[in-house]
């Protein structure tokens, strides 16, 4: 049996939110967005969840609601080093990876992901390929610019426009082969120390590394909760009262 592992990457401290607490606990209808991102979540092996350090306990109180094997480990000073942590506590917990071993990197912050985003995930890895991320054609027109010289500059100098036809944007759950995965994090671990050397997310590593990664489709559903304007529509999708 080919084993499923999830991490679930939770250890941000929502400062663009600006509640005054981590964003996997700001509540949505009244629950945690932790508990509404575990209980969207595929049947599989073992949950990694990274968590603050300052709030382990309250983290393992919302994970020990669920019956599936999970672990809570603190998370580290980027996402990347947030997933490295949690790559390394699982390989502790599970023994080595196996070669078919695969795992779903997926943010908290996108917690209403619909079960078909992380479906498509797995049936492109049993297909074949080795690192797949859901995407989603861009809307606006992305510009690329040169960085300001000056912090009080009031403007930016546009270099570029990219062909927006040719680009995505893309989301969580991305899937990958466990022992693949964990490789790339220990190889690019120096990277991991600040969040403007890290990878912003886990595909990039691979393309470090020259080895391909494919786009299934992925869904609005899937926003990530970043602002909160993001929070209120959230409010307004699952509020009991609508
Ligand atoms: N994350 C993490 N460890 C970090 C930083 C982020 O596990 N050191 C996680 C977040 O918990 C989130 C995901 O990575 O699930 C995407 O990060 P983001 O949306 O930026 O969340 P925050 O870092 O919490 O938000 P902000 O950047 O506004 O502080
Ligand atoms: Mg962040």
């Amino acid at each position: 049996m080919v084993r499923l592992f999830v991490v679930l990457t939770a250890a941000g401290s929502g400062t663009r939110l600006g509640c005054g607490m981590p964003k996997a606990l700001v509540p949505v209808a009244g629950r945690p967005l932790l508990e509404w991102a575990l209980k969207g979540l595929p049947s599989c092996d073992f949950v990694v969840v990274n968590a603050p350090s300052a709030q382990l306990d309250r983290f393992q109180s919302v994970v020990s609601g669920f019956d599936f094997p999970t672990l809570v480990v603190p998370g580290g000073s980027s996402r990347q080093g947030s997933v490295a942590a949690a790559l390394r506590a699982l390989i502790n917990a599970v023994g080595p990876a196996r070669d078919d071993d695969l795992v779903l990197v997926h943010d908290a912050a996108r917690p209403f992901t619909p079960s078909a985003v992380f479906d498509r995930v797995v049936a492109a890895l049993r297909d074949g390929h080795r690192a797949v991320v859901p995407a989603l054609a861009v809307t606006d027109t992305i510009k690329v610019v040169a960085p300001r010289t000056r912090p009080d500059e009031p403007v930016e100098i546009v270099t570029t426009t990219p062909n927006r036809a040719t680009l995505r944007a893309v989301q969580t759950p991305q899937g990958f082969y466990l022992h693949e995965l964990a490789a790339l994090h220990e190889r690019f671990a120096e990277r991991a120390i600040a969040e403007s050397t890290a990878f912003s997310d886990d595909a990039a590593l691979y393309e470090a590394t020259n080895q391909p990664v494919v786009t299934v489709v992925g869904d609005y559903a899937a926003y990530k909760i970043t602002t909160p304007a993001d929070l209120t529509l959230a409010e307004f999708q699952h509020s009991p009262h609508r």
